[in-house]
This record gives structure tokens, C-alpha cells and sequence, in this order.
């Protein structure tokens, strides 16, 4: 017997989570494993913004914040996104504050979905999409971005996807966990296929703007496709760029009609993100921003030690990214080879979980994301457990090709 609704059976747990909560029991097992599972910054919250929020609490700025957020902070949003992205938005009507990214993501889903709407995911996608528009009692539909089209996708396959039951289309830039950049024309595609369907709405999670390498540049969709205004909402937080996951600061900015009612979700359930976050968050976004700078500069080089390291190892094909911190590496070269158990690696769970066991390195199986045969490496860890992971799986995988 079960105490749990029957929507919770359209759900898992974070595959990311999942893979990462296996690597750590075979560490209490004494298991030396380098764990590229999570997607998180192994850097520090910046100085200054953990000092606002030491004098945040000692001002004792600890009450309940407005269900849209601080007013501050709001006005700060709407600043970032005027002098980032030269988009406009009313920090009054047209800016709300969420619990992360995340819960931003959940509330504009819940505030629109009717039983039966459909939404449009570009695989590979982040895990958390589908499982909240199936919780929510929307329909996923599916559009693969292949890797020859450098994970984009094609404007023949977007059309085919979108009917009048579309409600949202949703748009990652720099994509987790593909590392692909929308360009300007990629984004302008996009919304030109969406503005055919008058009751589709563009989601664009732009969490990881700020992780961007070589000559890529970042483009918002607000930017792309202004004519969609009334139509696009806009989420960026504070966890990736800022190195502040457990602050739990996402923003959404859009038309005063779906922000409010996001507004409205949140007054009765988590009310706002903790106060004192906010006030940090306000000094991220205003304060200092030479960190966000060096940061991005350590993650290109992580990625390079990551691409080049593996580009020497066998059966695997690292796909190079211009932005966010993983690594999607092709493992096509894995399935069907034959492990020293004499098991079959079928699909990129196996070649995963072979990676685990064998190479005692965790990464996700491209499944997760809904795009097949992949496994996703993070490479916000060091560059010691980036050598170390290079070679433990080049250990691995010589030893796998050779005793085929
Ligand atoms: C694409 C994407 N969107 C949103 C999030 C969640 O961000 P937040 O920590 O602000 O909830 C993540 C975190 O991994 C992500 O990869």
C-alpha cells in the first residue's frame, strides 16, 4: 500500500541525483570515485556577497519578503536585464523572485498548464523539465537536437512538434547538458515557428549565461525575438553564475499577467526565498562581478584539460561545449562491446554504470536527458579530479577495446 498520489508515478528522483547518491555509497565503501555527476560550482560564494548577508541578519532583515520578491532585488533584476540584455521589464509588475531557477520553472508551468497542454522540450533537456510538466498534467513532446546539428534544432523538426495544443516551448541557453549557445538566428528560428501558434509561450532558462567560452557570445531569447515579448518569460538565477546554489535565488521576468499569477502560487505555498538570500542576491547582481569573470576563465580551462584529456581515451567522444560546466560525450563506440562479466553494455545507462564500476568515475547516461548514447561529465571539480577521472576512465576503456 501507498500513501502517495498517482501523479507521483510520472516521477523519479534527479537521475543526476541518483547516479551522484551511487557514487557516494561506493566512497563509504571505501571507493576511491571521482564524482562528475552533479552540476554544481565547487567555488566559493563571493566575499561580498556573503558579507551582505552576515549584515543582512545582524540588521535583523529576517522578516517574510512580498511573495514576488524584495523590492530591491526586483529593481536589481530588472537593472541586470536592462544592462545585459537591453530588455525592459517593470520591477513592479513584470519580475518575480522563486526558490531557485527550479521553483520558478515549476510556478509559470502551474499557472498555465491545463490538463492535456503540450510542451516542447529540445533533448537533450534538463532533467527537471519533463518531471514537472508531467506532475503538472502536461504532455511532453519531444524534439531531438542531434549532435551533427550541434544539439540545435532543425526548424522542420520544431514545426512538426508544435500543435494547438502547445502551450510552451522551452529554451535553454548555454544548454544543460549539451554545453551548446543558441545564436541570435537560432533563437529568431525558433520563435519564428512558435509565433505561428498564438497560445504558445517560450520558457528560455538562461541559468548559465554566464558560463560562455571561446568566441560564443550570449544572446537571450528576449533579445532574439522582442516581437514575442508578451508571449516569452525570461528565468536566470543566481546558483550558477554566482556560485550560489544553496542560496536558492532564481528569477523569472515576463508579461505582468503570468508573473502575477506566479506571484499568487507563491503567496500560498513558500511564501518567498529566504530574506536573507535576497539581500545577497541584490549585492551578486550589483555589487562587484570580477569573480563571475575569473570563474568562467577557470571553467575553460577545466574544459580543455577535460576535452583534451579524454580526446586521448578510447570509445569515447567528447563533444566540445561553448558554455555551462559539462562535458556530453558521445559513447556510441561503448554499446555492444562485452564487459570482462560478460555483460552486454545495450544502452548509455550500461556504459555508465560501466564507467562507475570500472573506471570509478560517475557521470549521466544521455537518457536522462533524453537523448541517447551520451554520458554527461561535469567538470566543475578540480583540475586533480579532472586528471584523475582522464585517467581511471582511459584505464577503464583501453582494457574494454582491448579484450574485445
Ligand atoms: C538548465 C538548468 N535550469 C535550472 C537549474 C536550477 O537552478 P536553481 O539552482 O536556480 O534552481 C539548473 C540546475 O542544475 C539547470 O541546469
Amino acid at each position: 500500500m501507498t500513501v502517495q498520489a498517482s501523479r507521483m508515478a510520472s516521477i523519479t528522483t534527479s537521475p543526476s541525483m541518483a547516479v551522484s547518491e551511487a557514487a557516494k555509497a561506493m566512497m563509504a565503501d571505501g571507493v576511491d570515485v571521482v564524482n562528475l555527476a552533479l552540476g554544481e560550482p565547487d567555488f566559493a560564494t563571493p566575499d561580498n556577497v556573503c558579507d551582505a548577508a552576515f549584515a543582512a541578519i545582524r540588521e535583523g532583515r529576517t522578516a517574510y519578503a512580498p511573495p514576488a520578491g524584495d523590492p530591491e532585488l526586483r529593481r536589481a533584476i530588472a537593472h541586470k536585464l536592462q544592462h545585459d540584455n537591453d530588455l525592459t521589464f517593470d520591477p513592479g509588475s513584470e519580475v518575480m523572485v522563486g526558490v531557485g531557477a527550479k521553483q520558478v520553472i515549476f510556478n509559470a508551468l502551474m499557472a498555465t498548464l491545463e490538463p492535456g497542454d503540450e510542451v516542447v522540450l529540445l533533448a537533450p533537456y534538463f532533467v527537471s523539465y519533463p518531471a514537472a510538466v508531467s506532475l503538472l498534467g502536461g504532455v511532453v513532446r519531444v524534439v531531438e537536437c542531434r549532435r551533427e546539428n550541434g544539439f540545435r534544432p532543425s526548424a522542420v523538426d520544431l514545426e512538426a512538434a508544435l500543435t494547438e495544443r502547445t502551450r510552451w516551448v522551452l529554451v535553454n541557453t548555454p544548454g544543460n547538458p549539451s554545453g551548446a549557445v543558441f545564436s541570435a538566428d537560432d533563437l529568431a528560428m525558433i520563435g519564428s515557428v512558435v509565433a505561428a501558434h498564438p497560445r504558445a509561450l517560450v520558457m528560455s532558462d538562461e541559468i548559465y549565461e554566464k558560463i560562455i567560452f571561446d568566441s560564443a557570445t550570449f544572446t537571450s531569447f528576449g533579445q532574439a525575438c522582442p516581437d514575442l515579448r508578451d508571449r516569452t518569460l525570461i528565468v536566470n538565477g543566481l546558483s550558477k553564475s554566482h556560485a550560489m546554489t544553496g542560496w536558492r535565488v532564481g528569477y523569472g521576468a515576463g508579461p505582468a499577467d503570468l508573473i502575477g499569477a506566479m506571484t499568487k502560487l507563491a503567496s500560498q505555498s513558500t511564501t518567498s526565498t529566504s530574506t536573507i538570500s535576497q539581500v545577497a542576491a541584490t549585492e551578486a547582481l550589483l555589487g562587484d562581478q570580477s569573480t563571475v569573470a575569473e570563474n568562467c576563465k577557470r571553467y575553460e580551462a577545466r574544459r580543455d584539460l577535460l576535452v583534451d584529456g579524454l580526446s586521448q581515451v578510447p570509445l569515447l567522444e567528447p563533444v566540445l561545449p561553448q558554455g555551462a560546466f559539462y562535458l556530453f560525450a558521445d559513447c556510441s563506440a561503448m554499446i555492444g562491446l562485452v564487459t570482462a562479466d560478460g555483460d552486454v553494455i545495450a544502452n548509455d545507462s550500461d556504459a555508465a554504470g560501466f564507467l562507475l564500476r570500472e573506471a570509478r568515475v560517475a557521470g549521466v547516461p544521455g537518457a536522462a536527458y533524453g537523448l541517447e548514447p551520451f554520458v554527461r561529465f561535469s567538470f566543475a571539480a578540480s583540475d586533480d579530479e579532472l586528471r584523475k577521472a582522464v585517467d581511471q576512465l582511459g584505464d577503464a576503456l583501453t582494457r574494454l577495446a582491448s579484450s574485445q
